[in-house]
């Protein structure tokens, strides 16, 4: 079910194999436009960089064995049809840090911004992005609800949503 709030737009879905998480990943990654900033929020092992190797080849990154947790150097840059960062704040230790990385440039560049663990940057993140919060269910299945923030985003989640229900 899609709700339609008036700031938000949710959609939950449930996943029952890592390869479907990336292909629901993979249409995400078909319909971003650039600017847009993912933030992905959930604990180890949920399948967030699953979920954004599925958004670089739907963005059109050609190699997907390139798309690992970039978790030393914080941030990876991939190029597809426009440059995809991939955030992965795991080692951060306070929000100050990510300054350092050039927060500003990152979340406003042209292309599209994916970031694990950003529940520690909460205070940081733009007000139009889409959250993607997932949880383990079991081994093989995850929970994944996402949120719209903002105008873009609530059509993201939208037409995400309906997608999915139409391959399913
Ligand atoms: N339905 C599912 N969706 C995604 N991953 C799944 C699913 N079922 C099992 N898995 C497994 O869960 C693991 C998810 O790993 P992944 O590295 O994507 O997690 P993560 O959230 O990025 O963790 P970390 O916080 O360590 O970066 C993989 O080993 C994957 O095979
Ligand atoms: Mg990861």
């Amino acid at each position: 079910m899609i709700s339609r709030g008036q700031a938000e737009r949710t959609w939950r879905v449930k996943t029952k194999s890592p390869e479907q998480t990336m292909h629901l990943g993979r249409i995400c990654g078909e319909l971003l436009t650039q600017g847009s900033v993912i933030a992905l929020m959930g604990d180890l092992g949920t399948g967030k960089t699953v979920f954004v190797k599925g958004v670089a080849k739907g963005v059109g990154v050609a190699d997907e064995g390139e798309v690992t947790s970039p978790s030393f150097v914080l941030v990876n840059e991939y190029q597809g049809r426009f440059p995809v960062y991939h955030v992965d704040l795991y080692r951060l230790h306070n929000a100050e840090e990510v300054e350092d990385l050039g927060w500003e440039e990152l979340i406003c560049t042209p292309g599209v911004t994916l970031i694990e663990w950003a529940e520690k940057v909460l205070q940081l993140l733009p007000e139009e992005r889409t959250e993607v919060h997932l949880e383990w269910v079991n081994a093989v299945e995850r929970k994944l609800m996402f949120v719209g923030k903002g105008k873009v985003a609530h059509g993201l989640v939208q037409t995400l949503g309906e997608k999915w229900m139409k391959e399913d």
